[in-house]
């Protein structure tokens, strides 16, 4: 008869003790969004090398379209036992809904967002108490979300908004380990015409709950002055994808263009070698976001 198969213990952390050690030391940590097993090694292998805490993160598109929850949490979790990774790493929803956030939990998740931001107050406010009273029993950390944020995340279009100071507020005492407020940003490119982050509301929501970590989405694209500027007003976590898959796209075109697909003798058709420099190029765009960022050395 086969042996009963063993399943691996989780490697993951909720986000609480690197988050807490980021507010005390003015730094912010990397959420970097994974794809597929490309992502998930160039994430975790730059965070190894440079000794820095990390959260990955995974949108309930990305997750389903790497065959569920389950998988992403597998992958993640014995890719980290594989390649010895001792580094703090989150696994965390990203842009959850309730009833992906509940899934992801129970998939083995070791943090949610849930994202009630397209709530009205009150409701948002009760889904979240809900999703924050289930993480306890997972001891996984929650992400909430007041005031949209801009641009389009997996169909979901917001409009660049400001968040209220008081609602924040409201939320964080629901005992929330982190808060993403939109100041102004954006997900994915920004145009043109972008006013940049309001600073403004950024420090009257830090002076209204300065213990609550707070998350800037639409990490892509803002420029390095306005992020260090962020990070001084207590922006401790920041969520980078767009620009890992332009790297990703951009080495995998200039494999083609360069006609090393082509290459019979070298096999340069195997997937091996064909998203060898997109895998690379993922992991030195995570490696200079975390020096960015200033969680270099953290973990
Ligand atoms: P970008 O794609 O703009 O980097 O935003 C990522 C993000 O905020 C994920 O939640």
């Amino acid at each position: 008869m086969f042996g009963k198969v063993k399943k691996s213990k989780s490697r993951l952390v909720n986000v609480n003790e690197m988050i807490q050690k980021a507010i005390e030391g003015k730094y912010a940590i990397a959420h970097i969004n994974t794809n597929n097993l490309e992502w998930t090694t160039a994430i975790l292998e730059a965070a190894q090398e440079t000794n820095s805490p990390v959260i990955i993160g995974v949108s309930e598109g990305a997750a389903k379209y790497q065959n569920g929850f389950k998988n992403v949490f597998d992958m993640v979790n014995n890719t980290m036992e594989y390649l010895n990774i001792t580094v703090p790493v989150a696994l965390h929803l990203d842009h959850g809904s309730y009833e992906g956030a509940k899934k992801a939990l129970e998939a083995g998740f070791s943090s949610v967002m849930f994202d009630g931001s397209h709530y009205e107050l009150n409701e948002n406010l009760a889904k979240t108490k809900e999703i924050v009273e289930l993480a306890k029993k997972y001891n996984a950390s929650v992400e909430a979300e007041v005031g949209t944020i801009g641009g389009e995340e997996d169909g979901v279009v917001g409009q660049g908004e400001v968040a209220d100071p008081n609602e924040c507020k409201m939320i964080a005492d629901l005992n929330v380990s982190i808060l993403a407020a939109g100041i102004g940003n954006i997900h994915g490119l920004y145009p043109k015409n972008w006013k940049g982050l309001d600073f403004k509301v950024l420090a009257e929501i830090k002076d209204t709950i300065p213990s609550t970590g707070l998350v800037l989405h639409g990490g892509t694209g803002i420029p390095s002055n306005q992020i260090k500027k962020a990070i001084s007003l207590g922006v401790v976590k920041i969520n980078v994808n767009t620009e890992c898959q332009i790297a990703f796209a951009q080495a995998t075109r200039k494999y083609i263009q360069d006609k090393k697909d082509l290459d019979e003798k070298k096999k340069g058709f195997d997937p091996r070698k064909l998203l060898k420099p997109g895998k690379e190029a993922i992991k030195d765009m995570v490696i200079e976001k975390m020096k960015l960022f200033g969680s270099l050395g953290k973990a």
